[in-house]
């Protein structure tokens, strides 16, 4: 670990006076950085999450946690991502450097690490692929991805929220594997395709016989 990335780190972990109450601490870590919209966002995923692990009998309490410090790296500015990156020691890959915003997902991990003491490797997991989950992810990831799709931070409601929810009825994978399928119809439009996303989508893409003839 270089000097450097202890230091930032130790600055980022001094702006937080553990309670024992996680919300309350990473909503302070987060408000402490000026980081509002992020701090309500993180709280409407971590309650999301919670809710689709208890209806789906999942994790609550690892889905709040994760939730609420999947984008707990927003107080580093996209122009500080690649540095922090390569001063934390986190890989790289080309897609990231060619758009370090799909970095976050990864320093939130080192910080969740860090700064909060979060060491249960599914939590972890789940923060580390919130944003392009990933082939063979874990069922606690693929709620907080859920969940951080179906709270969007933009007006309105999300266009692919109600097949999504309608899904959800059936299946945590079948939720999963429409929300794939609602942004590989768009992958145009998307200045890079993250690796795990296009892994993700392989995997989980609906079947031959799942296809409406709309989709060939
Ligand atoms: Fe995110
Ligand atoms: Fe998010």
């Amino acid at each position: 670990m270089k000097r450097e990335q202890s230091e930032q780190l130790r600055k980022l972990s001094s702006a937080v006076c553990p309670s024992g109450n996680l919300a309350r601490d990473a909503r302070a870590f987060l408000l402490a950085h000026g980081c509002t919209g992020t701090a309500r966002h993180s709280e409407a995923v971590a309650v999301e999450a919670r809710r689709l692990a208890m209806a789906l009998g999942g994790e609550p309490e690892k889905a709040y946690a994760a939730g609420w410090l999947h984008d707990i790296s927003a107080v580093i500015p996209d122009s500080g991502r690649l540095a922090a990156a390569r001063d934390w020691e986190v890989e790289v890959l080309p897609e990231e450097e060619a758009l370090p915003l799909l970095l976050h997902q990864k320093l939130s991990v080192v910080i969740a690490k860090t700064v909060f003491g979060i060491s249960d490797p599914a939590t972890l997991d789940a923060i580390g692929h919130h944003t392009t989950l990933r082939r063979g992810a874990g069922a606690l990831e693929k709620l907080v991805f859920l969940a951080d799709k179906l709270s969007w931070d933009q007006p309105g409601a999300p266009p692919y929220g109600e097949a999504v929810s309608s899904a959800l009825v059936e299946s945590l994978d079948r939720a999963v594997s429409t929300y794939l399928h609602w942004v590989w119809e768009r992958r145009e439009t998307m200045r890079v395709i993250h690796p795990w996303l296009r892994e993700a989508w392989e995997e989980m893409r609906p079947g031959p016989f799942d296809r409406t003839s709309s989709d060939c």
